[in-house]
């Protein structure tokens, strides 16, 4: 297209709009704090320090690292939005894309971002972006100012950077005294949270040793989803699904076999069991999701055990719709298929775990071990039975001879109580065969027979034939015979 004879408008970014709109995309405080770290380890940091500190709404939040930092010149331009092309080639290690991350982050928890940050042998720097001030203004313009008390800050480290959050308005309301224990405590909670988000998403690079994160001065474990020193975790067969991306599923060990209570706790992380089953996908070693089917499947307690490690390279972020927030991303279409199945073999063995525990418990009773539910297959339908055989049943009979109340009662109670529900739930989950529907394996003689005799018990008490019909349809299971009924 030719564009030098059509006639031009300027139609600039309203300054304070636009930078409004950079508030509302989408990241909470601990996406924000993992955003602002990509960056530290972007920059080679070895040690990366997370602070805040308690103010009421003077309080501040801070993320220091050791890495290659900035000339004044270099921080104006980190500053500026879309400060590089997502469409330009990165260094494999680098986790940026957008040229956005340290402004939308920031901007999303708070409304004044500083900046300070030290080159080797040179003096360090400092500019902060004000949203008050650039909505006052109009313009893109970064004050040189810095919160009292930091500028001296990286003073003794040959280099690095310190970001500072103030004005907190997303987590603490404006006028909150620092005498309010109920907003602090609730600040305090979420700073908690993201703790636990960090030792989950840096966990590879803590794990190797390549970062540590200090949060308000304590080191940060890693949190391995996949608890990779249990001994009966069952890892399976790395999958190569293309052009770099490969997958690895774990099954982890059933509560039983965790070495200790605690590293099955721990196995839970911050979410619960459930939550967290599913893919984790990582790009470079950073995770980007954990614990979600990518739309393949439902989150169930059957599969709990199953988690499965994605890792793509960062040159398919366009392929995997990665966005700004390094918090989602979806497998490109031709590849779901190749991860339902994958994904499938490792739910599989999931459930297995289960059964394989009931069968254990079975052969330590040894060979004469007898259920008081048995599982029963006919026609592919599946139902449980009660284990006529079962000794306690047998002497339940002769009981009743005696005292047939209490008999009764007593196996009541125990069919309420050992309802196999676990089991009735694995097959339901797995949906491969169908549950026998109700009432069909039972035999019509007998449902007249007690028809006959509840009908007979209600004229007695001096119900006319109508009354009695009537009442009886209201019955379960009789509700479903009304034919037998009508025919009484
Ligand atoms: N802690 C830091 N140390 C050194 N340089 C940094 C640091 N933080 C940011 N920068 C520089 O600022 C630039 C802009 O950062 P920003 O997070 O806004 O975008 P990005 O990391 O390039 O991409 P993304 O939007 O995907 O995060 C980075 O590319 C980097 O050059
Ligand atoms: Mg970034």
């Amino acid at each position: 297209m030719d564009y030098s004879n059509l006639q031009k408008a300027e139609a600039t970014p309203e300054a304070a709009s636009m930078i409004e709109t950079f508030r509302a995309i989408g990241y909470n405080l601990e996406t924000a704090i993992a955003d602002i770290i990509d960056n530290s380890i972007s920059a080679k940091a070895k040690n990366i320090y997370v602070n805040r500190i308690w103010r009421g709404d003077k309080s501040i939040i801070t993320i220091k690292d050791d890495g290659l930092g900035m000339t004044s010149e270099e921080i104006i331009q980190a500053m500026r939005p879309g400060a590089q092309n997502p469409l330009s080639e990165r260094s494999e290690t680098d986790l940026g894309r957008f040229g956005l991350g340290l402004k939308t982050a920031s901007f999303s928890q708070c409304r004044k971002l500083s900046v300070l940050s030290k080159r080797q042998e040179s003096s360090a720097a400092f500019w902060t972006w004000d949203l008050d001030y650039v909505a006052y203004s109009k313009k893109w313009e970064l004050l040189h100012w810095i919160p009292e008390g930091f500028i001296n800050d990286l003073d003794s480290q040959k280099s690095g950077t310190l970001v500072i959050w103030t004005d907190l308005d997303r987590i603490i309301p404006p006028c909150t005294e620092p005498t309010n224990e109920n907003i602090k405590h609730k600040f305090s909670l979420s700073m908690d949270k993201v703790k636990k988000h960090l030792a989950m998403t840096f966990h590879r690079f803590i794990e190797d040793k390549s970062i540590k994160i200090f949060w308000c001065g304590h080191e940060i474990e890693a949190w391995n989803p996949f608890c990779i020193d249990e001994l009966k975790t069952q890892p399976q067969p790395t999958e190569n699904i293309n052009s770099g991306i490969t997958m690895k599923g774990f099954v982890l060990p059933h509560k039983n076999n965790f070495s200790t209570e605690q590293a099955y706790k721990r196995a839970e992380g911050y979410n619960g069991w459930i939550a967290l089953q599913g893919f984790y996908v990582y790009r470079g070693k950073r995770l980007l999701l954990g614990g979600d089917w990518l739309g393949l499947f439902r989150k169930e307690e059957a599969y709990k055990l199953a988690r499965i490690q994605i890792d793509i390279p960062n040159n398919l972020d366009s392929d995997w719709q990665i966005d700004i927030k390094k918090s989602k991303a979806y497998p490109p279409s031709i590849y779901r298929e190749q991860l339902e199945s994958y994904a499938k073999s490792v739910r599989k063995l999931a459930i297995e775990v289960y059964r394989h525990r009931g069968k254990i418990i079975a052969q330590r009773a040894g060979q004469s071990f007898q259920p008081l539910w048995r599982e029963k297959k006919k026609d592919n339908k599946w139902s449980f039975i009660i284990n006529r055989e079962h000794l306690m049943i047998q002497n339940l009979k002769k009981l009743a001879k005696e005292k047939p109340e209490q008999a009764i009662e007593t196996l009541l109670k125990f069919l309420e109580e050992t309802i196999p529900t676990k089991s009735i739930y694995i097959n339901e989950a797995q949906g491969e065969e169908h549950q026998a529907t109700p009432l069909t394996n039972m035999d019509v003689n007998v449902i007249k027979q007690t028809l006959a005799l509840m009908y007979k018990n209600e004229l007695i008490i001096g119900k006319n034939q109508e009354q009695a019909k009537a009442y009886l349809k209201t019955i379960e299971p009789f509700n479903n015979y009304e034919e037998l009924i009508d025919n009484l």
